[in-house]
């Protein structure tokens, strides 16, 4: 399939017109490119994300030297065989899971409201008449809510994150990262217990929950840290895009903007369609644990698949009219939270934050529009990297 080249700029700026020509032509497509099997159609990405026994979150069970290179540096690195909630499968994934989801409830973060609100409206009092979404309000939002869900206090965020991304650099390859990772691993160590005894911690955070588990569901301190880490990234990118590519569709689409700006309030509905519209986390991957047979083609065991979630949520088998914004989209269940026991933790929160971001956006611009858009260039995320918007002309 020539056609398909998920390098090339055209596919970053619109991915969609050549995933449905791959879902129409090959759904099940090995990529000699990405050495991988790309899954385009709704039907065949659920199949795979809820059949965990078959297809492992486990990136370490994947033959080929990308597999074995990738599990070799991660495990030089400090922290590196602990067992990841993202990448795990059952039990290690039941257990992680479940000592953090009391913090996860959709109670627990729709407390957090107040918080986004307030912050967004701090960041956009330094706003001009112009503003540049990504790094003005999206970025800075994301961050300080996950942190303060996690448990950080304030005045320890800059120095938590810097931690966090020294550890986990070291564990993409380059041996020279190590010392540096090893002295941040020890420092978050000691970060953490001075939080338990100068101040305590809340009960209803991340920290607080695991704190709190029962013994037979108890963490190692390893991976309670490797928990902390694995879900302030989780949450981070996945919501600065999912901001960032619902302005920017709504942007694009006046009816749209005008339907938001005179529906419900709050209108979860409407961000979950645009979610589905342009899905900020498009691609998950997956290895195989066994021979499968998926779409008439022979998966091995040990083959990497990526199944495209953007391009599930656009199959017009499942979503009638899918290329288009319809706010009252009805059985709009899409795959941009993943599906089944991966399912994200976070989609609450994703939701509270990208709603209030773009009602302060329409409060203080009117019906704004585009200026710039500079597109990131990952093809597992999608969102811009640069989105500035302009206010709305006087009328
Ligand atoms: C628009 C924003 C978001 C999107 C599109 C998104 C998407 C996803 C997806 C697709 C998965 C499943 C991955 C897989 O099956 O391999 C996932 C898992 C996860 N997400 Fe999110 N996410 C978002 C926001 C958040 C936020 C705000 C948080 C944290 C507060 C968060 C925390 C997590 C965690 C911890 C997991 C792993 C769950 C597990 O493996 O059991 N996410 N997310």
């Amino acid at each position: 399939m020539p056609f398909f080249d998920p390098t090339r700029p055209a596919y970053r700026e619109d991915p969609y017109p050549s995933l449905a020509r791959l879902r129409r032509e090959e759904p099940v497509h090995f990529s000699r490119q990405l050495q991988a099997w790309v899954l385009t159609s709704y039907e065949h990405c659920a199949r795979v994300l809820q059949d965990d026994g078959t297809f492992s979150s486990e990136i370490d069970v994947a033959t080929g030297s990308a597999g074995k290179a990738f599990a070799e540096r991660r495990r030089a690195a400090p922290l590196g065989d602990v067992a990841v909630l993202s990448n795990s499968d059952p039990p290690a994934h039941t257990r992680l899971r479940s000592v953090v989801s009391r913090a996860f409830t959709p109670r627990a973060l729709e407390a957090m409201r107040p918080r986004v609100e307030a912050r967004i409206t701090e960041l956009l009092d330094e706003a001009g008449d112009t503003l540049e979404v990504v790094n003005g309000l999206a970025a800075p939002l994301v961050t300080s809510i996950i942190l303060e869900q996690i448990g950080v206090p304030a005045e320890d965020h800059e120095a938590f994150r810097g931690l966090t991304i020294g550890i986990m650099l070291a564990h993409s390859g380059d041996p020279a990262r190590l010392p540096a990772a090893r002295k941040a691993h020890g420092d978050l160590i000691a970060m953490v217990e001075r939080w338990q005894r100068d101040r305590g911690v809340a009960e209803t955070s991340v920290l607080g929950s695991i704190l709190a588990a029962p013994d037979n569901e108890a963490v190692t301190a390893d991976e309670m840290l490797m928990l902390l880490i694995n879900i302030a990234l989780s949450g981070n990118g996945a919501t600065i895009n999912g901001i960032g590519n619902a302005i920017l569709a709504l942007a694009q689409n006046p009816e749209a903007l005008d339907a938001f700006a005179r529906g419900p309030e709050p209108f979860p509905a409407a961000i979950d369609e645009l979610l589905r519209y342009d899905s900020p986390a498009h691609i998950v991957s997956r290895v195989a644990r066994e021979p499968q047979s998926l779409g008439g083609r022979n998966v091995r065991a040990g083959d990497v698949l990526h199944v495209v979630l953007g391009a599930a949520n656009r199959d017009p088998a499942r979503f009638p009219d899918p290329d288009s914004i319809d706010l009252a989209r009805e059985d709009n269940r899409h795959l941009v939270f993943g599906y089944a026991a991966h399912f994200c933790l976070g989609a609450p929160l994703a939701r509270i934050q990208i709603e209030s971001a773009v009602r302060a956006l329409l409060a203080r611009y009117g019906r704004f529009r585009v200026a710039e858009v500079v597109r990131g260039d990952s093809i597992l995320m999608r969102g811009p990297t640069r989105l500035t918007i302009l206010r709305a002309p006087e009328v």
